[in-house]
């Protein structure tokens, strides 16, 4: 017998085979997501109803606040997150929301976080699968993504480059970059220039030292890292996607391939510096960079180390570079605290026979303090995501295996009940006297993550700040462009919209 002239058992097996893949969808996309939320709501956390197959990602887009606001309020969750400040009116600081079939549990209250993660051992959390996939071209299988006992094979391995010891001799490549953009700058001013985007300048400036502390590159494959880098984070994050939603990536075909393009071209140009220096291990002024350190190693395949490389380039420069234009923001915005920093930076060059060294750098306590609160108020990466790998007992609650978690740093840096009625006001003296700024709860300041998955490069990105903002404010004044609109808005990190021109004098 024949069916459209196909032999019978052929279209039984085809009727079957569709038959169990309708089943398997059913059960990933719409059962197993509703067996997870029932269970989250018989813990007690409830949130927005969800629709199929987009969750609750309409209520996000339409909830999109792009206006700009005045400089003087700090207060900008509502602005970043609007559809997290709007739930969190009618459901609290923990609530469930939806990103197509994913659920994911909300977390903006300190306690709770404390108790989850006392659970849990760093290697025993996850990251929601849901972005492990659609961030994959940027940082494949890196520190950022990576699980279980790769986690703790790769965290050994790359730690230990990020010791002060190692990074001392980065110094002065930090150094001589800044002062090379500095005399850019001064070129410009010479002409009548005195406006400047410092975002773009200082995110140019971080993509450049990156390469140099990563490859001690500082040419043309660098270059074309770099612009792939921030091609294919536009491309991920500054468009309307269906991250979680079936099929979602193919809703935007183009993007979608465009990012894979552009993770191959990446993945393509580090595999030839990092073949090139295996085959010739220590070119010169290369001894001291960070592939040098973990070739040294050994540990890593070649696919590691391209996934460690570019991991280090996405989330070593632009971070550092976001924390360091925030803070020239606040700066030309309390001209007092400018020139009380620069005061301090001259006291302690001069302390120091004009030496920027470690010793130097760690004695500038204003400048820590004011760090501090620019990273409070303006943190570069604004939430911090995990996925529960095994249930997790909580006073007698459950959180699901498998349940996302997405822990809301702008809200818990910016909520009054944490900080008190000036937590919108730019204070850093509130970290003079206490390492967490005073916050009432210890997990409610977390700009650099939390637990064993803390930031790896932090104690680079302290050195980088330091450096540059101390060579800026010895040559520059900064005063607020008319032309400045104050729209912060999250693209990944969290960027100003408009870029931050300012008004740069030299003293
Ligand atoms: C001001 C600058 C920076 C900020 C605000 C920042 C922030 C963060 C945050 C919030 C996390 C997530 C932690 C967690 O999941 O608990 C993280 C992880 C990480 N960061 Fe940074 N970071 C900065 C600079 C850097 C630099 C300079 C590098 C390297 C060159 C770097 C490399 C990494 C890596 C590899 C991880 C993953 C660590 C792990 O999961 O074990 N970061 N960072």
């Amino acid at each position: 017998m024949e069916f459209l002239g196909l032999p019978a058992t052929l279209v039984a097996l085809l009727a079957s085979f569709c038959f169990l893949l309708i089943l398997i969808l059913t059960y990933a996309w719409w059962v197993s997501p509703f067996l997870t939320h029932n269970k989250l709501k018989r813990c007690g956390f409830v949130g927005p109803n969800p629709s199929f197959p987009l969750g609750n990602i309409k209520e996000m887009k339409n909830n999109k606040n792009i206006k700009s606001s005045s400089a003087s309020t700090h207060d900008i969750h509502s602005q970043v997150f609007p559809y997290f400040s709007f739930w969190q009116k009618s459901y609290g600081k923990v609530f469930v929301y939806w990103l197509g079939t994913e659920p994911f549990l909300y977390i903006a209250e300190p306690e709770l976080l404390k108790r989850i993660s006392t659970e849990v051992m760093a290697k025993r959390w996850g990251k929601p699968s849901v972005f492990r996939n659609d961030r994959d071209p940027m940082f494949g299988s890196g520190l950022v993504m990576v699980e279980g006992n790769d986690w703790v094979r790769h965290r050994h391995i790359v730690a230990p480059a990020f010791n002060p010891i190692n990074l001392k001799a980065m110094a002065s490549v930090m150094s001589e970059s800044t002062n090379e953009m500095i005399s850019r700058w001064s070129s410009q001013i010479k002409i009548g220039k005195h406006e400047i985007n410092v975002e773009s300048e200082v995110i140019t400036l971080a993509g450049e030292i990156i390469a140099r502390t990563i490859f001690g590159l500082k040419d043309e494959s660098a270059r074309g890292i770099f612009n792939r880098l921030s091609a294919l984070q536009m491309t991920l994050f500054n468009t309307n996607r269906y991250v979680g939603v079936p099929f979602g990536k193919y809703f935007k075909v183009k993007k979608t391939l465009k990012a894979k393009k552009l993770g191959e071209e990446i993945d393509q140009l580090l595999l030839s510096i990092i073949e090139a220096r295996k085959a010739s291990p220590k070119p010169k002024g290369s001894q001291n960079d960070l592939l040098c350190l973990l070739l040294q190693e050994n540990k890593l395949t070649t696919r590691e180390l391209v996934d460690e490389c570019k991991t280090f380039f996405f989330g070593g420069h632009e971070t550092t570079a976001l924390s360091l234009t925030w803070t020239l923001l606040l700066l030309a915005m309390h001209q007092d605290c400018q020139n009380q920093l620069r005061h301090e930076i001259q006291q302690r060059l001069a302390q120091h026979n004009h030496v920027i060294d470690l010793a130097m750098l760690s004695s500038l306590t204003k400048m820590k303090w004011v760090m501090n609160e620019a990273l409070r108020l303006y943190p570069p990466s604004p939430n911090v995501q995990r996925q529960a790998r095994d249930d997790i007992q909580i006073d007698g609650l459950t959180v699901p295996k498998g349940t996302n978690m997405w822990i809301d740093v702008v809200a818990m840096h910016h909520d009054p009940e944490l900080w008190g009625h000036d937590a919108n006001e730019f204070k850093p003296e509130r970290f003079m006297e206490d390492v967490n700024g005073g916050c009432k709860h210890k997990m409610g300041y977390l700009p650099f993550g939390f637990g064993g998955r803390m930031c790896v490069g932090r104690n680079l990105a302290f050195m980088e700040y330091k450096i540059v903002l101390t060579l800026l404010l010895s040559k520059f004044s900064f005063n607020i462009s008319p032309t400045y609109r104050h729209s912060p808005t999250i693209m990944l990190s969290l960027r100003p919209t408009h870029g931050v021109p300012l008004i740069v004098q030299p003293l």
